[in-house]
């Protein structure tokens, strides 16, 4: 298990943040599957230093909820207030939200972190109203993208894989749940371009889960190669990927009380 209250919670700020415009692409994208109406009110799930939350106020236009149980990356949530925003101390498990109170719920890149992801799902399905969806903005084992700096970390697509479930798996549980997965992954391209020394740059703050389980001397070693070819190439503009994402509808009928 992560522990965001520790390291993590202080190098996410530097090496995960968001440009203003890698935000809106992500908020323009999860538009394309939300009613149409407006405002929708949005739970951000897991909603770490609120990276996405405040531009999920301004893209929905209703109110927004950030439940994280870390007190680290909720203070650093803090520090950027939205009015339209709130963030709550909260797990998954047991959201601290009444039934039928919003319209979407936005789980990027938290659901492998719920101990529980059955109970997470059924608690996105109780807050959502009918009709709303769930955008789960994850990774899946066996859609795994080949990153470039997979080369310097020589177990790092392994170790990776394992965090996350099949798109099978994710799709069984989401029926558990009572909730109706879409029949296709939902790929998005909105992530921002970036030369080889900038990517070095992020990386290096080894914000990211997969250096929590690598070998420390795989990690040293890899980074040590990774920097000397940042020095020698660091222009070299590095691939973007398509970033998966399921999503799940609490459907609006009666019959629809999950198992
Ligand atoms: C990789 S971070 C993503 C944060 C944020 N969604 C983002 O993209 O910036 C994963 C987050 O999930 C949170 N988390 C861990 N267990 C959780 C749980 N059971 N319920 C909700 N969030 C959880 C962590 O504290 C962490 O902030």
């Amino acid at each position: 298990m992560v522990n965001y209250d520790g390291r993590m919670g202080a190098a996410y700020v530097a090496g995960r943040a968001m440009a203003q415009d890698e935000v809106r692409r992500w908020t323009g994208a999860f538009a394309e599957h939300v009613p149409d109406r407006r405002p929708l009110d949005v739970l951000d799930l897991g909603s770490g230093v609120g990276r996405l939350t405040p531009g999920l106020a301004e893209e929905f236009q209703g109110r927004v909820y950030g439940v994280e149980p870390s007190d680290r990356m909720r203070a650093a949530a803090e520090q950027a207030p939205h009015p339209n925003v709130t963030y709550l101390k909260g797990a998954a498990e047991d959201i601290p939200l009444p039934e039928a109170s919003v319209d979407v719920v936005l789980m990027f890149l938290s659901f492998h972190h719920f101990p529980d992801p059955l109970q997470g799902l059924r608690e996105v399905r109780r807050v959502l109203r009918p009709g709303g969806v769930a955008l789960l903005r994850t990774q899946f084992s066996d859609l795994m993208p080949d990153l470039f700096w997979y080369a310097y970390f020589p177990s790092a697509r392994e170790v990776d894989a394992a965090m996350y479930r099949s798109l099978a798996a994710t799709k069984a549980l989401a029926g558990a749940a009572g909730l109706t997965p879409g029949a296709d992954v939902v790929r998005i391209a909105a992530e921002e371009w970036r030369t080889l020394r900038q990517r070095y740059e992020r990386l290096s703050h080894r914000a990211l889960s997969t250096f929590e389980h690598l070998p420390p001397d795989e990690v040293e070693q890899g980074f040590a190669r990774f920097a000397a070819d940042a020095e020698r190439d660091p222009d070299r503009v590095m691939p973007v990927y398509d970033a998966t994402m399921l999503v799940l509808t609490r459907p609006s009928g009666l019959l629809t009380r999950p198992r």
